[in-house]
């Protein structure tokens, strides 16, 4: 193998189905891709088939792979999350050059992103974790990219990612989110947002089935409306569909598919990321927890004869109701989004990055799964004000909120009334009314804390921390772990 040329902008390893996906995407735009996959006969099945004709290149070994990149080389890895990556990231080590950039395009969980790139950093390369979304479909033809790690590489990818990624308006839905693991952290909320879209839109579907009798056809009616206004994105559109398509018999599918969910795990992060950063994302915690909750069918088929809900029937008006129901999904998904940026901001700070929130709105407002045009009112939003302390301050949104509150109180009441379960738009609308509450109860909290474990408190004229003697009878001595 002595005269290799480096003929290649970008290698790629990894040929499962969003790999080879990518390096077709990488090829229509004109960048000379190289591929690599550890069972070689995948390459050269791949070369002979999908990329039969293109100008993407192969290799039978990590050594020829590496030598066919133009400098700083960059190897993009789309293999499975976890060991395979650092195995990889051995094997191609010896092969690359201070400068080179690895770039992890896989759906590792970002505490690995933060390892990977600091350690990388520290013997001269640079790394990039970065999000891919929109499943095979937006791998092939415009995905939503959100890279992080080591600055010094963007310029270097931006003009691959930037090129191949999903557009909007034409601005590209890619673009640099901050340090380390950001790129992957970005993702992973991105996922849990994606949860609590869905549960919201299943809540939807749930109370106008229930209070209003409505049959599938008639709810996929009210969706494609709903595709209309301020809800129009990728999940409303494909939810019409759903409700739309017939079984062999000519009935609604949809009603013949077992109520119990899946989960891959990417929600469940975002909430134990925000619990450990102590964010209230309360929405995306019951859009988890309502996925459990769905699991558990056998004990709910059990649950579902012992325990009785109420008789009550809806009587109000009904295209009114159908309204409202429209207002509580958009004024929970506001809160959803809020709740997200609110996670970003505290996990930024924890781990000092830089994100670009603007970038963010942008990133997603294309090319993935949550993609909406709300999410470009939020890109309006950080791009007026990059400093903006929460999503419900723009101005934009404390309207768009204040406006909903009817409906949305009225769909959460009715739930309750009826006995049909709105975990998140519930709990969305118990954040709100914390949320804009300056005089919480954690008052007599404190207080509770004090009595019992003698926790200390602070009173409102005075921030010392104080303890008292509550019963008459206790020690005097404060407990330290509070101030620990
Ligand atoms: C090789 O290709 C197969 C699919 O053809 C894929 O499942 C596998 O993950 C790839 N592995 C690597 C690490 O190259
Ligand atoms: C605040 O409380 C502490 C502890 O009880 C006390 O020593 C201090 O004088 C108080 N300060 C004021 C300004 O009242
Ligand atoms: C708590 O108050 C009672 C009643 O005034 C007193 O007898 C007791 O000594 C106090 N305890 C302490 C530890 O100050």
């Amino acid at each position: 193998m002595s005269a290799v040329a480096a003929v290649a902008d970008i290698g790629l390893i990894g040929l499962a189905v969003m790999g080879q996906n990518l390096i077709l995407n990488m090829n229509d735009n004109g960048f000379t891709v190289c591929a690599y996959n550890r069972t070689v006969s995948k390459v050269d099945h791949f070369l002979a088939n999908e990329a039969k004709g293109t100008n993407i290149v192969g290799a039978h070994s990590i050594e020829e792979f590496c030598k066919k990149l133009k400098r700083p080389r960059k190897v993009m890895m789309l293999v499975k999350a976890g060991q395979a990556v650092d195995d990889f990231i051995d094997q191609v080590l010896p092969f690359l050059e201070k400068g080179d950039i690895i770039i992890d395009g896989g759906n590792s969980h970002f505490p690995d992103t933060i390892r990977r790139t600091k350690e990388l950093e520290a013997k001269g390369f640079l790394f990039v974790g970065c999000g891919v979304s929109g499943g095979e479909e937006g791998a092939r033809y415009g995905p939503s990219m959100m890279p992080g790690g080591s600055k010094d590489a963007w310029p270097h990818v931006k003009p691959i990612f930037q090129a191949i990624a999903a557009k909007v308006d034409g601005e590209p839905c890619c673009d640099w989110v901050g340090e380390t693991g950001a790129g992957h952290y970005v993702k992973m909320v991105h996922n849990g947002i994606e949860y609590g879209d869905m549960q919201m839109i299943c809540e939807a579907y749930h109370i106008l089935k229930e209070a209003l009798g409505l049959t599938a056809d008639e709810l996929g009616d009210i969706f494609t409306e709903w595709n209309q206004g301020e809800l129009d994105s990728y999940l409303i559109e494909i939810t019409r569909d759903i409700l739309k398509f017939k079984d062999t018999d000519g009935s609604p599918l949809v009603e013949h598919i077992k109520d119990t969910a899946g989960q891959k795990g990417t929600g469940k992060w975002t909430v134990v990321s925000a619990l450990d950063n102590g964010m209230p994302v309360t929405l995306i915690g019951e859009a988890v927890f309502a996925r459990c909750l769905s699991a558990i069918k056998d004990e709910r088929v059990r649950a579902s004869s012992i325990l009785s809900g109420p008789n009550a029937k809806f009587t109000g008006d009904k295209k009114q109701f159908i309204h409202d129901v429209s207002k509580a999904l958009y004024a929970s998904k506001i809160i959803s989004y809020a709740q997200g940026f609110m996670l970003m901001r505290e996990a930024a700070k924890e781990n000092g990055w830089h994100l670009n929130n603007a970038g963010i709105a942008l990133m997603w407002r294309g090319g993935c799964i949550i993609r909406s045009v709300f999410l470009g009112d939020i890109k309006t939003a950080y791009t007026k004000n990059p400093e903006l302390e929460n999503l419900l301050f723009d101005p934009f949104f404390t309207k768009a909120v204040t406006e909903a509150t009817q409906g949305w109180r009225n769909v959460v009441s009715q739930g309750a009334l009826l006995g049909v379960p709105t975990p998140a738009m519930s709990s969305a609308l118990a954040f709100f009314d914390g949320y804009r509450h300056a005089v919480l109860p954690a008052n007599l909290l404190q207080a509770q804390r004090d009595y019992f474990g003698a926790h200390t408190y602070q009173r409102l004229d005075n921030e010392s921390w104080v303890h008292t003697n509550w019963t008459g009878r206790g020690g005097n001595v404060a407990s330290t772990t509070y101030l620990a």
